[in-house]
């Protein structure tokens, strides 16, 4: 299939590409470069400098490779600089979302495969959290992927030629098994990353976000997802796209972790008994998510092959010692 992957050149659309074309399919990247790499692009891609609110050169693009999907992965992700630059993340999140279907409409291509987030269900009642709680994000970056769910869903309404799948993903984490990419942030918030960089010695010490929660460990639990699995979820999510189709559904693995249990695994998994300090909360952090992933197993068939921690420790483990300064600046 032709496939535009947007945001091909950030952290979870370079690892789509990459297994897009490992799967035969004919990619063309579009990526304004803000904070993507073009180091992390295959080469076998077509790599488009295009921001999504370029709708005119969108379209041209669209057109000119014959895309029959798009894969829509381009935004902004930091929840705390959503709080602080509300704009920026409607112009960029959600504007440019409007752009993209607005060319796409414009260029006859009618399926898209959506990059949502856990974060549109805000402080969900109970866990684990199932595809059909009510959504009420408590930071603008939620809103703005939850408006792009919204506008799919009435594009879908509107067009029974139209089909699309919004993927909810939870924690996404770990690096392409093989090494050639990987996670490469600026600034660098992740949980994970933020680990291995104390491991590694950049950072002298790392702080957890409170320990007074209302979990076992008074740490926060997470779900954390296989970067490489997720992706293989949207090649499921694509491949089984039809006319008419709106579907949603939560990516993640099912079960949760507190952030005790992500350092000891950390440090299990590097062999560096990084310093730990306990700091305040992080506002906006809520105590516990995690996903019940029934739906997209039964639906598309969907299994996650990383289920242990540590396994996916390691594969970010190997990207980060193999590049201790990410792609560098170019
Ligand atoms: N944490 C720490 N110390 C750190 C970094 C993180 O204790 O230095 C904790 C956080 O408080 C949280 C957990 O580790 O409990 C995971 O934090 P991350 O920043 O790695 O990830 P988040 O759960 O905050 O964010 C992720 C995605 C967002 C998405 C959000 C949904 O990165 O894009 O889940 O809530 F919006």
């Amino acid at each position: 299939m032709n496939v535009l992957v947007t945001g091909g050149a950030g952290y979870i659309g370079s690892h789509a590409v990459k297994a897009l074309i490992e799967a035969g399919h004919r990619v063309t990247v579009v990526d304004n470069l803000d904070r993507g790499h073009k180091r992390a692009v295959h080469e076998k891609a077509t790599l488009e400098p295009v921001d999504l609110r370029q709708t005119g050169e969108l379209t041209t693009v669209l057109q000119r490779d014959a895309i029959e999907c798009v894969m829509h992965f381009a935004a902004l992700a930091y929840v705390g600089e959503s709080v602080d630059h509300p704009l920026r993340y409607y112009d960029n999140n959600a504007t440019g979302s409007l752009s993209l279907l607005r060319a796409m409409h414009a260029a006859g291509v009618r399926r898209m495969v959506f990059s949502s987030t856990c974060a549109t269900y805000g402080i969900p009642e109970q866990m684990p959290i199932v595809e059909t709680m009510p959504q009420q994000p408590i930071n603008p970056y939620g809103w703005s992927k939850l408006f792009v769910e919204r506008m799919l869903a009435d594009v879908a309404a509107a067009d029974p030629g139209f089909g699309f799948t919004a993927l909810r993903y939870f924690n996404v984490a770990g690096c392409a098994a093989d090494g050639t990419i990987g996670e490469d942030h600026d600034p660098e918030t992740h949980l994970i990353p933020v680990m291995l960089e104390a491991a590694l010695g950049k950072r002298d010490v790392i702080t957890i976000f409170g320990e007074d929660y209302p979990t076992p460990d008074g740490t926060c639990i997470r779900d954390y997802i296989h970067v490489e699995d997720l992706v293989e979820a949207h090649i499921l999510a694509m491949n089984a796209l039809h006319d008419g189709d709106a579907r949603f559904y939560n990516l993640g693995i099912g079960r949760g972790y507190s952030v005790r249990e992500m350092i000891e695994a950390a440090k299990a998994v590097t062999g560096v008994d990084f310093k730990v300090e306990i700091g305040p909360r992080r506002p906006g952090d809520p105590p516990e998510l995690y996903a019940n992933a029934d739906r997209i197993r039964q639906d598309l068939g969907f299994t996650p092959r990383y289920t242990d921690i540590r396994h996916i420790i390691e594969t970010a483990w190997n990207w980060f010692k193999a590049h201790p300064k990410g792609y560098e600046k170019e």
